[in-house]
């Protein structure tokens, strides 16, 4: 089938709400050296995306200006240097940009296989969390069977995904969230689930002897207890700072128990980090997709010009789990 000229995409006409989400037309973008063109079935949402709506998260360089991290389809076309992927291939790929289009190119190294017993739908929901989750809580984070581990925004696509790929890790899993829904929702993927509204997280996880590992995004005043939180030699990852980044600490703690505090961000990270971490999840998670531990849960779905809508129901907070967009 011929490539269209052009596609519809959604963009950022300025920095604002989720309003200034416009459909507008775009080229079809065409694939660079290392590079495919996929035509896309899904695309996630995530928060980043609204982040960078907003304007306080920028694209890197050299990537789309239209938002979408993620997203699921088929290979339209390929550029030169690309070996052992064919035009029709079901894909999903973690994306330095422009998934919420009907095209979009992405490098080869960072694509992932969509098997026939996976839905495409799933698929699109499944590189920004797998990644961001698989880089910070295992290759960065080190998590190990039997060790105690809490993550914040239990709820969250991060966090769900989180609960699960710690389980299938053999960890004991604790994770925070804000109403007793989303609490259900994390007891029901195997969590310890503890409501910040009514419990304190740092009593909760000292009575179980500290956490080994804890996951947060949400920074601010949870920055002071999670060291609190954290047992000796403890492990602290952040990946965001949804209540800021700032905080009055007293570091003595990080020396005299010996913690360690990290973190990172996963769209700046060079092609060869992302196709490191890629390797992983299809050695790691994808089976542990197959055998069924690891499934995505999906709060709702939107057309891709409704994309304004799902942002607003990602920053209502009200959402469980993921959405996303359906694109073609
Ligand atoms: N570092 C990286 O590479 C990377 C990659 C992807 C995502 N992230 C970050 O990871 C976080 C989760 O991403 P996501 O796509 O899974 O988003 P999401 O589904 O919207 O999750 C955000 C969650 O954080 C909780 N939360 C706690 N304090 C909050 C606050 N002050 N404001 C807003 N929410 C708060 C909310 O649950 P409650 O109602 O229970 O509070 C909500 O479920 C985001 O902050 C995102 O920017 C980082």
């Amino acid at each position: 089938m011929p490539l269209p000229v052009q596609m519809t995409a959604v963009e950022i006409s300025e920095p604002g709400g989720p309003g200034v989400l416009r459909a507008v037309e775009r080229a079809v973008p065409l694939p660079s050296q290392g590079e495919v063109l996929i035509r896309v079935a899904y695309a996630g949402v995530n928060r980043p995306d609204a982040l960078q709506r907003a304007g306080s998260y920028r694209a890197p360089l050299g990537a789309s200006d239209l938002p979408g991290l993620e997203c699921s389809g088929w290979i339209a076309a390929i550029g030169p240097g690309v070996s052992g992927w064919m035009v029709g291939d079901p894909v999903c790929a973690l994306l330095p940009g422009g998934g919420y289009a009907e095209f979009a190119t992405c490098p080869a190294a960072h694509l992932i296989k969509v098997p026939k017993w996976l839905p495409l739908k799933d698929a699109a929901c499944l590189p920004e969390t797998c990644f961001t989750v698989w880089s910070n809580v295992v290759m960065r984070g080190g998590l190990r069977a039997g060790e105690r581990f809490l993550v914040h925004g239990g709820s969250s696509g991060i966090g769900t995904t989180a609960i699960q790929i710690a389980r299938g890790l053999g960890a004991r899993v604790f994770a925070t969230a804000g109403s007793a829904e989303k609490c259900a929702a994390c007891a029901e993927l195997g969590a310890t689930a503890i409501n910040y509204r009514e419990a304190d997280f740092v009593e909760v996880l000292k009575a179980a002897g500290g956490a080994d590992l804890i996951l947060d995004m949400v920074g601010g005043s949870y920055i002071g207890r999670d060291l609190r939180a954290l047992a000796d030699d403890g492990r602290l990852v952040f990946i965001a700072f949804l209540e800021g980044p700032k905080a009055d600490i007293n570091f003595a703690q990080v020396m005299m128990r010996r913690l360690t505090v990290t973190g990172s961000t996963l769209r700046p990270q060079s092609d060869a980090a992302k196709a490191a971490i890629a390797r992983e999840i299809r050695a790691h998670v994808w089976p542990m997709l197959q055998a069924g531990r690891l499934r995505v849960i999906h709060d709702s779905e939107f057309a891709l010009t409704e994309a304004a809508a799902a942002h607003a129901r990602m920053e209502s907070s009200a959402h469980i789990g993921k959405i996303v967009l359906r694109v073609g």
